[in-house]
């Protein structure tokens, strides 16, 4: 499902010449969509304030194809393009259940319009803070406005899920983890836990 999907999303956009001097041909003998290394904790690079997307430019296009893979390869429902190293405010999403279609989405500067009072809580987790799980209280509904991969701005209201990760997710695009949400404690012992796993993974 997921690679039928993906090969529809493959456009034929010139994607691997961005050294400049490939020629546009070599394009095909180069496979459609990559999927790129998730940052983790504690990476710094998690706490960027990530740039606007100014043009959408085949390599946005293409960022935007290889976040969709990343993210069903995963697998995660949601992903922000600094968690691929790219401090840029794009996200992907696919809320759709596991018996139902795929819903890839696509969220160009993602902004939120509104909250509401009321809260909601979801267990939440991060790709970049893999196997850690902790609930996280945040507003019930949101209004969110964003611009799509043709370029249209939309405005939407979300809520239950879409919610809490077009939150999570918008968080990402100015550094904020959901581990900041919880008490200094629980959020000191896992980024400890992190750091350590790291310096393992260097030796
Ligand atoms: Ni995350």
């Amino acid at each position: 499902m997921v690679n039928r999907l993906l090969i529809a999303w493959g456009n034929g956009v010139s994607r691997r010449n961005n050294r400049g001097f490939d020629p546009p041909s070599r394009d095909l003998y180069m496979p459609l969509m990559a999927i790129r290394e998730i940052i983790s904790l504690p990476d710094p690079r998690l706490r960027l304030v990530s740039k606007a997307v100014e043009t959408i430019t085949p390599e946005v296009r293409a960022l935007a194809e290889d976040m969709l893979e990343t993210m069903y390869d995963a697998p995660g429902i949601g992903l922000a393009a600094i968690q691929v190293a790219q401090p840029l405010r794009l996200i992907t999403m696919d809320l759709a259940k596991k018996e139902e279609e795929p819903a890839p989405r696509v969220f160009i500067n993602p902004e939120i319009l509104s909250s509401s009072e009321e809260l909601s809580v979801y267990e939440e987790g991060c790709l970049s803070i893999p196997e850690y799980y902790e609930e996280v209280e945040r507003p019930a509904l949101v209004r969110v406005r964003f611009m799509d991969l043709e370029g249209k701005i939309h405005e939407e209201d979300a809520e239950g899920l879409y919610a809490t990760c077009i939150q999570h997710e918008i968080d990402h695009l100015n550094g904020v983890l959901f581990i900041d949400y919880l008490s200094k404690l629980k959020r000191e012992m896992v980024v400890k836990k992190f750091k350590k796993a790291a310096k393992l993974a260097a030796k």
